[in-house]
């Protein structure tokens, strides 16, 4: 800072003029640029394969949810959202606007969207139930046209037929509108309508208890490899993966993966949650993540929400954050068994950090520049870097920094102010206004250093 301006004089500048800019919008907080392995979704991704997780359309004005969201995840399926008592409450009014909110936040941010689900016994209005035969036929291909063709060429996966098998030993299907009055019969023309309606996406049966070899699997398996015999769509098959203590992970989740992609069809990990805590849970969430590792064709995993605070299972604590956003034994565990490395405890061995910098406004007499802080594959808890600038520039005011400054003026160091602490791979900026002073070169940046 220029000798010649007070301390008190420049902190009341640069508070005044910090409350300004970011009235205006121009001091921001920006970027989700990971570093490879450090987050879920880099490291699920070094690996060929996506990592999602469940999400609430009305969660995501929350900041931390959003950001953990955002940092964490490359995949999304909206939790509740796309299933048919929300999107056509009423037979033939669709309602997206739930539905988009989640789909909009994940496609501007890259990530993928698993479209969940078009025909299920469950969360179905009761004007479905009413319907004779032939008009819920109508009814049901009407209702996988108008949603999918909402999202045609967008969405990575659907899941179009949801736990149509029961429990336990039968291998029978399960009563529901579709199977009673539709037949086994139902199930094909769901996929075949919904192959017509988005040839791009990828068409799963999904179901719960069919993780391991059993009944209910072996009746979905025979399913599957009849509709590939048959030449019937299907490209994947989605393994829910809610498990507890009485549903433990199978001994042969994975021969049962595998078993499934050896008849050529995809194979995803779709609802993920383990309940429990502590390298217990965390032990089994480790073993989830190698099984899909180990078997080529299974492309992704989801879990069913972000914290423990939503879950679906809450009291059972299932998820990979707490219910204050911290880093489980179990995110740990699955992070390693990707081959990840951030340390999930968040120690700061190994604490990088890069300093980007980006000219914002300018004007005739002065310009606004912007360092973006990028931690590298370790979560950092403070950095700092230099701002440089060609003398007779002048550095007037910062914003979201604390700055110190050599003799000559010309040399700012930067510090946080308050934004310090960031998750591997997770950004954060300041600001600075140059006067030019009849010079508009551009300030040299330095290393940035990370603890
Ligand atoms: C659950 C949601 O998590 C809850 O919020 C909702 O109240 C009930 O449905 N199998 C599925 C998911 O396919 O759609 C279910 O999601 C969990 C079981």
């Amino acid at each position: 800072m220029p000798s010649s301006t007070s301390s008190r004089a420049r902190r009341a500048l640069v508070l005044g003029l910090t409350g300004l800019l970011a009235a205006g919008g121009l001091a921001t907080a920006s970027g989700t640029a990971q570093a490879a392995g450090g987050t879920l979704g880099a490291a699920a991704a070094e690996k060929g394969r996506y990592f999602g997780t469940a999400v609430a359309a009305n969660h995501l004005g929350e900041a931390q949810y959003a950001a953990t969201l955002d940092t964490e995840f490359t995949s999304v399926t909206p939790e509740n959202e796309m299933k048919w008592d929300a999107v056509e409450p009423s037979r033939g009014s669709f309602t997206f606007s739930a539905a988009d909110q989640i789909f909009d936040h994940a496609q501007s941010r890259g990530m993928k969207v698993r479209g969940h689900t078009l025909v299920w016994h469950s969360q179905l209005p009761g004007w479905v139930g009413g319907l004779g035969a032939s008009d819920l036929r109508t009814a049901m291909n009407n209702h996988i046209n108008q949603v999918m063709g909402h999202y045609k060429g967008k969405i990575h996966s659907w899941d179009v037929v949801n736990e149509a098998f029961q429990d336990g030993s039968s291998g029978a299907r399960r009563s529901s509108p579709f199977q009673d009055k539709l037949g086994n019969g139902f199930i094909e023309e769901a996929f075949r309508t919904a192959r017509a309606a988005d040839p791009a996406a990828k068409l799963c049966y999904n179901d719960y208890n069919t993780d391991g070899i059993n009944a209910k699997s072996n009746a979905v398996y025979n399913m599957v490899k009849d509709f590939k015999a048959r030449g019937v769509p299907i490209d994947c098959v989605g393994f829910q993966s809610h498990f507890n203590s009485a549903s433990p992970v199978p001994s042969d989740y994975q021969a049962n993966l595998q078993r499934f992609a050896d008849l050529g069809v995809d194979v995803q990990i779709t609802e993920l949650d383990i309940e429990g805590s502590g390298s217990s849970q965390a032990t089994s969430y480790g073993n989830v993540v190698k099984a899909c590792l180990a078997v080529t064709r299974c492309t992704g995993i989801t879990v069913w929400g972000i914290t423990d605070k939503y879950s679906w299972r809450s009291s059972g604590t299932p998820l990979l954050f707490d219910s204050n956003y911290a880093k489980k034994p179990a995110y740990t565990a699955v992070l390693t068994a990707l081959g990840g490395s951030s340390g999930g405890g968040g120690t700061p061995d190994g604490a990088t950090c890069t300093a980007t910098y980006s000219k914002q406004e300018e004007w005739s007499d002065r310009f606004n520049g912007k360092v973006t802080i990028t931690a590298g594959s370790s979560p950092i808890t403070g950095w700092s870097t230099t701002v440089t600038v060609t003398s007779p520039q002048k550095i007037v005011t910062t914003w979201n920094g604390s700055p110190t400054w050599d003799s000559s003026g010309n040399v700012m160091t930067m510090r946080p102010n308050g934004n310090g602490t960031l998750a591997a791979g997770a950004s954060t900026s300041f600001g600075f206004t140059v006067m030019k002073n009849g010079n508009s070169t551009a300030p040299a940046i330095g290393a940035c250093t990370a603890s």
